[in-house]
């Protein structure tokens, strides 16, 4: 995660995470689309960085040799994790806008050739027609400065029974602002918009957990592409 999105400082944040981890609740998980058992993401927030990636692949229902998009990979954090879960047999789409960080990306991939580093910009992923099995949208929806294009274009690289799962924020109205973006009270999104977005436009939430990372306010809720 990036420091620059926050004015809280790491450590101010390491301290909040036991709080919030003696609030945790057991969160409702349905199991529709891909196969998988009861999971550890039914209790968030989670307590480390491993914790968290398990709780991801859980949800995304990833299998060794999937096909799985990181879109807005960052410096590819998250990346590496989804590709020891696919495996050298699989497939991980890391995509980003900024060119930096996608040569960032494609220094991971040497070591990780599983690891497929993809430029998109604000009108595309990067992403081909249903290319993927699953998709993680980790903190990122909420810096689409046109999501209903975005929203499409991963409609389109979904595979059927394919998961979606998006990681956000709650609006914190002392983050930077991020130029371009709607409208929604700060910096990020409610549960309630990012879902009445989603569900606008073609997806339908599967899984909704109100509490998620080290993150005060962070959650996460799981979408399929709905066909009609
Ligand atoms: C807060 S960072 C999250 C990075 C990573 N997912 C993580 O959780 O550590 C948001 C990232 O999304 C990228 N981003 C913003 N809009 C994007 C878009 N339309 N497509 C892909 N990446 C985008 C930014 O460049 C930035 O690296």
């Amino acid at each position: 995660m990036y420091l620059s999105e926050f004015f809280i400082p790491r450590p101010g944040r390491l301290v909040v995470a036991p709080l919030l981890l003696l609030l945790a609740t057991a969160c409702s998980a349905s199991t529709e689309g891909r196969e998988a058992s009861a999971t550890k993401a039914d209790t968030t927030p989670h307590e480390s960085h491993d914790e968290e990636a398990d709780a991801m692949r859980e949800l995304l229902r990833l299998q060794p040799g999937d096909v799985v998009a990181d879109v807005g990979a960052g410096d590819g954090d998250w990346t590496e994790d989804l590709a020891a879960y696919v495996g050298e047999s699989g497939i991980v789409w890391a995509t980003e806008v900024d060119p930096d960080l996608v040569d960032e990306l494609k220094d991971l991939a040497k070591d990780h050739p599983q690891i497929r580093p993809v430029l998109g910009d604000q009108d595309k992923t990067g992403l081909t027609e249903n290319c993927c099995d699953a998709i993680l949208l980790r903190l990122v929806y909420h810096h689409f400065t046109d999501p209903t294009v975005m929203r499409a274009d991963l409609h389109r690289a979904l595979r059927p029974d394919a998961r979606l799962l998006v990681v956000e924020i709650t609006p914190q109205r002392g983050w930077r602002e991020l130029d371009g973006v709607p409208e929604r009270g700060g910096h990020g999104i409610s549960m309630a918009r990012l879902i009445e977005e989603m569900e606008s436009d073609g997806f339908r939430a599967v899984e909704r957990l109100e509490e998620w990372g080290d993150e005060e306010d962070e959650f996460a809720v799981v979408f399929v592409a709905t066909t009609e």
